[in-house]
């Protein structure tokens, strides 16, 4: 059974003014949203994913102006990455305002923000008019969801309504900036770029460091059940598939990065269901949207090490 999927935004507005959980599509990934003011709604989502409870939430505004609300103070950094980001898959961590509820941020003193550029959570978040909190709309462990019907397939009838809104032009989770710490550091990559942010802050970021600062962001993430090897070519991609014998796949398209970004977890999940033993997935080098494929890939792999 699966939660009833369709494009009818007011009635997902509803579905949230209610106290219940919409999936929404957004130009990353599906998230799980629901109601950011209202904490029994905020607890269905960790029951939903289940997701334990100290791991914080993002919360989803219309527009830069609907961010105030939700900080004390916008540090400089934010205010410029949004000016120059949003709407944009880009997640600023920055100190939280005090309507902004512990079930939200796991009790931290910061509150991430984002606005999302897809026009399905757009359209959502204003008819919604309020903020909405929103992790990726996959069981908790598993990876994230870039169709409405990931979403069906993980969740069921735990999700109320699904806003189905094609496939997500990203497909990896929007970067994440602790504009809380200086200089401002980089805990999770995204298609804004290191690059990019380093650029936008003239330098003064730290990169995303090997023990994350993100709560939740484990290095355990983004399993699917097959086991993860990585292949820097091509041929070495062939010869471990090889070694690996008939049930392995090779994913990944090092020409294209923004399609390999695209279809990654596309990919991950049709390996899972046709049973594939071992997944080598090609590991793209360390610049651009690469730091993020190579974040995403290398928790895979220590997943299933
Ligand atoms: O692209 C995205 O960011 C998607 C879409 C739905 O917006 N959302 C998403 O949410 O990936 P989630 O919950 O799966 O990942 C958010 C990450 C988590 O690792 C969480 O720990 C971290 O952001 N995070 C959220 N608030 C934080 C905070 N105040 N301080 C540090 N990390 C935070
Ligand atoms: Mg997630």
């Amino acid at each position: 059974m699966s939660a009833p999927i369709g494009d009818d935004v007011d009635r997902a507005a509803a579905v949230l003014r209610a106290g219940g959980l919409v999936a929404m599509p957004t130009e990353t990934v599906y998230g799980l949203a629901a109601d950011a003011d209202n904490p029994a709604a905020v607890a269905r989502i960790f029951a939903a994913k289940g997701r334990p409870a100290d791991h914080p939430l993002i919360v989803h505004v219309a527009d830069g102006p609907g961010a105030h609300g939700w900080t004390a103070a916008m540090p400089p950094s934010a205010a410029r990455l949004a000016e120059l980001c949003w709407p944009g898959p880009l997640t600023v961590v920055v100190p939280r305002a005090a309507r902004v509820i512990d079930a939200v941020t796991g009790g931290r003193a910061t509150v991430g923000l984002r606005v999302p550029a897809h026009p399905l959570a757009a359209a959502l978040l204003t008819r919604f008019g309020g903020g909405l909190a929103a992790p990726s709309a996959n069981r908790f462990g598993a990876v994230s969801p870039t169709t409405a019907e990931h979403v069906a397939g993980d969740l069921g009838l735990a999700v109320d309504y699904i806003l189905a809104g094609g496939a997500c032009p990203v497909g990896v989770e929007s970067t994440i900036v602790d504009c809380t710490v200086t200089p401002a550091q980089i805990l999770r990559s995204g298609a804004i770029t290191d690059e990019q942010v380093r650029l936008i802050l003239d330098g003064a970021v730290a990169p995303a460091s090997g023990a994350s600062r993100a709560p939740g962001m484990l290095a355990s993430h983004y399993a699917p059940r097959a086991g993860v090897v990585l292949a820097t070519s091509p041929d070495e991609a062939r010869h471990l598939a090889l070694a690996h014998g008939p049930d392995a796949m090779v994913v990944g398209d090092l020409g294209n990065l923004a399609r390999y970004a695209r279809l990654l977890y596309t990919w991950l999940r049709a390996a899972d269901d046709r049973g594939a033993s071992t997944i080598v997935a090609l590991l793209p080098p360390a610049e651009g949207l690469g730091h993020a494929l190579r974040d995403r890939l290398v928790k895979a792999a220590a997943a299933s090490a």
